[in-house]
């Protein structure tokens, strides 16, 4: 009698924990930006024509997919993982070469409530489909690349600083329910965290009484010498 009130009331609290448990957007569970052993830094220049894993797809699936609730290692919904390159292979079923047979793009494409992120987060765009599937197609490397020469000079909003938010932040500042009350998701909003107590560049400086962004590990420093000269041209909408 005792044991089946206990046994109920356990499963009654494993339900409401489910429950609670809902999407979250926290820095803290997102891991640092080490994406493992087998990652292979070539340093060699970045080709135009090619989609690199740890530049694109992984700040992608880490800002969009990769938070408390949903997969990151300790929530593991449906046993995908996507915070680093072994685990979105594996757990997000990617076919290299063949984006419609790979988990990862097939549920990125659907158009009902199963389509990833869930409803009411923000779908991903189609230039952001169209890079997880041209990754995927060109053999899902764990690859990388560096600018040797970084264009911190001739910089415009559309061209450079948008792509870097989209990738980078938008995941988490955008949609129904954005962390830290923070949207990302156009020009005005970007403009309005810019001139807020220098939020945006104090945030991806990692300056001392700013919340380091992005939480899963620091931009790299062509994309934050960007964002500098941008906001020091005044922020133009170019
Ligand atoms: C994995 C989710 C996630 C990603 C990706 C992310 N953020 Fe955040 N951000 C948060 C959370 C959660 C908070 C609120 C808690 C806090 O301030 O630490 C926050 C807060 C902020 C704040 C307010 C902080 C303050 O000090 O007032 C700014 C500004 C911000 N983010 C900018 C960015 C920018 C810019 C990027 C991309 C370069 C980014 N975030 C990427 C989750 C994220």
């Amino acid at each position: 009698m005792k044991k089946g009130f206990l046994h109920r009331m356990g499963l009654f609290l494993i339900a409401v924990v489910f429950v609670a448990n809902a999407c979250k957007h926290s820095p803290s569970d997102v891991p640092g930006p080490d994406p493992g052993p087998d990652t292979n830094i070539t340093g060699a220049g970045c080709n135009p024509d090619t989609v690199y894993f740890v530049n694109t797809i992984l700040p992608l699936l880490r800002s969009g997919c990769a938070m408390s609730g949903c997969h990151d290692a300790a929530s593991h919904k449906e046993g995908v993982i996507l915070t680093d390159y072994q685990n979105i292979i594996n757990t997000a079923k990617v076919k290299p070469g063949n984006p419609g047979d790979s988990k990862l793009y097939k549920v990125l494409i659907k158009t009902d409530d199963d389509r990833m992120p869930p409803p009411p987060m923000a779908a991903f765009t189609s230039e952001q489909i169209a890079k997880v599937r041209k990754w995927i197609e060109q053999g899902a490397k764990n690859n990388s690349c560096t600018e040797t020469q970084c264009d911190s000079v001739n910089v415009s909003f559309a061209s450079h600083i948008f792509p870097i938010i989209q990738t980078n932040c938008m995941g988490c500042h955008s949609g129904a329910n954005p962390s830290g009350g923070i949207t990302l998701s156009n020009y005005q909003q970007i403009v309005a965290v810019a001139s807020n107590n220098n939020k945006l560049l104090g945030t991806i400086k990692h300056l001392p009484g700013y919340s380091a962004m992005p939480p899963g590990g620091k931009l790299d420093e062509c994309s934050i010498a960007k964002i500098s000269k941008w906001i020091n041209d005044g922020t133009p909408n170019n």
